[in-house]
């Protein structure tokens, strides 16, 4: 057997917790060796606690979220006494300038919250919705093919009604006590003042650029005269700040009706190339759902996350379901066979979800059926062998409506951010935020970019006849992956975790429950952890990782290996005495508490 868990592991572990003053004092050469973003000691030191594979240990709060100069905006909210709600309107302002690739104000979110003061569990669905005008064929050609994915995604047709502003201000209406112009402080004044470009960002740029130059505007912002900003660029966003000061004056109505509104549909409209369909009347009626929330039990914690329109809390519901009916805990991380009913529990998972997921407003989802533990345990029955599973076929789960859905494959490629929160109040915050691929449709209005968030429909509305749940239809939300998950053990959270990744999002954060639950990983040891995904019959394992040592052993059970590279950007926080925050080592955000 390899010690392939205890390999990644023992590189990075440190003996104990860091606290803030220890690690900046010791590290801080190699902070800037590293030519990471730089912000307070407090960031640094979060910095190298996360390369060092340490979580950061607190007693009040806790942030996790994907660039340290968000995780600072959220904090200094969360000191002066803020709540979860409120951070995150201060955190996910910033990220839309430092992280823009990822998510923003274009863009759409889900949010599940535990209120600490009544202990009740709520999601809200800022998911993006096709507009009135989008027909059945708004993603095929002529001849009723589907398009090229780059073909549909970079241009007007993608854009979808962006959702992120108005739950931003749904969340803050329901949870937040600061004032709402003081979550945009931190956030204009870092657009006028600028911010220095990360290695992350600019590799993206690099590799971008020439989608990126197809417009104007995003050109001018991105490559400005065709030259890619390197690592250290100071950049600004007049545009973005404006928009934001809009926005903190006058409310979300700012963005949904009025001139911003105006400015982002007559981009999509005239998208060079590639025009879309939006509307003003679609961003006027545009509304935030709250939704009761998808738990599912796991070893007797609940894990609670988004229902339709994600795909997440079901999918992950359904292989953590399936997996209950093995003693992951007493194999371990390091035998092969963990990972083959792993690997086998989601690709019977993601059959399920290719049929069954999709706008539970349009369609109508087994959502019991899925999660039903007889069911499951149904499932569970295939996968007792020591080979792979030859095919994963989508089951029966119960379903009090007799429809024959056909498979949907839609493509959705890595992308998105997660924020985890903990306030000094008892609430928690889990949030996955997203502009679908990364730099979205490429168009930029006012300082942001908008989303390709339709291009997570299914382009064909059949298969052989029959139709596909996810197929797009005027006002529906295209199907996520996004699972943001909030575990609960007798009513109260432990465990706050999301990921961004597209439809690997799933995979990260069962890894990062699996990790924690069943193998006693902190929640940096459990982000950090090599990721293997198997979602439709190839084994991928993360490259240059001690996951590549599994790929023999695989192979021998029947499976098709590949390695990848797998950016996961798991941020996670738990719950017990004391609040860990861990934070995804293959991106640059980080934890911080106090
Ligand atoms: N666009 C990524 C997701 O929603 O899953």
């Amino acid at each position: 057997m390899r010690q392939f868990a205890k390999l990644l592991l023992t590189s990075f572990l440190l003996p104990t917790f860091a606290t803030a003053e220890q690690t900046a004092d010791q590290f801080e050469p190699e902070l800037a060796g590293a030519g990471q973003v730089a912000t307070t000691p407090e960031s640094q030191a979060a910095e190298v606690a996360k390369l060092a594979g340490v979580p950061i240990e607190a007693q009040g709060w806790m942030i996790s979220a994907a660039h340290p100069l968000a995780v600072e905006a959220g904090a200094e909210i969360l000191r002066s006494g803020g709540t979860a709600a409120d951070a995150m309107v201060a955190v996910q302002v910033v990220l839309g300038l430092v992280e823009p690739q990822s998510s923003g104000l274009g863009g759409g979110a889900f949010l599940v919250w535990y209120d600490g003061e009544s202990g009740e569990l709520t999601t809200l669905d800022g998911r993006e919705t096709a507009p009135l005008a989008a027909t059945p064929t708004l993603f095929q050609d002529e001849a009723g093919e589907p398009l090229a994915f780059y073909d549909a995604v970079v241009g007007g047709r993608s854009v979808g009604t962006p959702g992120t502003v108005a739950l931003l201000e749904t969340a803050h209406q329901k949870w937040g006590t600061a004032e709402w112009p003081t979550l945009f402080v931190n956030g204009i004044a870092l657009a006028e003042n600028g911010f220095a470009v990360g290695p992350r960002l600019a590799k993206l740029i690099e590799g971008d650029a020439d989608r990126l130059s197809r417009f104007q505007t995003t050109r001018d912002y991105f490559v400005p005269d065709g030259v890619v900003p390197q690592v250290g660029h100071i950049l600004t966003n007049p545009e973005y700040a404006e928009t934001l000061k809009e926005i903190a004056g006058h409310g979300a109505g700012a963005f949904y009706t009025g001139e911003i509104a105006e400015d982002i549909v007559e981009t999509v409209l005239t998208a060079p190339g590639n025009p879309g369909v939006l509307s003003t009347l679609d961003l006027a009626i545009y509304q935030v759902k709250e939704r009761a929330p998808v738990c599912s039990d796991y070893r007797g914690y609940q894990i609670c996350g988004m229902g339709p329109p994600s795909s997440g809390a079901l999918t992950v519901g359904q292989i953590l379901g399936v997996l209950e009916n093995f003693d992951l805990a007493a194999l371990g991380p390091d035998d092969p066979q963990s990972w083959r009913l792993i690997g086998d529990a989601t690709r019977l998972g993601f059959a399920d979800r290719g049929r069954y997921m999709a706008d539970s407003d349009f369609v109508p989802v087994p959502t019991k059926g899925l999660l039903d533990p007889a069911y499951l345990a149904e499932r569970a029955e295939l996968l007792k062998r020591d080979t792979t599973l030859e095919q994963a076929l989508p089951g029966a789960p119960e379903f009090d409506h007799a429809l024959n859905w056909a498979d949907d494959i839609s493509i959705e490629l890595p992308s998105t951010s997660h924020i985890s929160i903990v306030d000094q109040y008892g609430n928690a915050l889990s949030m996955t935020t997203t502009i679908e691929n990364a730099f979205g449709s490429r168009l930029m209005v006012r300082g942001f970019l908008l989303n390709n968030e339709l291009t997570d429909f299914s382009f064909l509305t059949h298969d052989e006849g029959r139709p596909i749940a996810n197929a797009i239809a005027p006002g529906k939300r295209p199907r996520s992956s996004m699972a943001p998950t909030i575990v609960l053990k007798d009513g109260k959270p432990v465990l706050v975790v999301g990921s961004p990744g597209g439809s690997r999002i799933i995979s990260y954060v069962t890894k990062a429950i699996i990790a924690h639950l069943d193998w006693g990983m902190d929640v940096q040891e459990a982000a950090s952890f090599p990721n293997m995904i198997n979602r439709f019959g190839v084994y991928d394992l993360e490259a240059g990782t001690a996951a590549e040592e599994l790929a023999q052993d695989l192979q021998a059970m029947g499976f098709a290996t590949e390695n990848k590279d797998m950016t996961s950007g798991v941020h996670a926080i738990s719950i017990n005495e004391t609040l860990l925050g861990g934070a995804d080592p293959r991106r640059e955000g980080i934890a911080l508490g106090n």
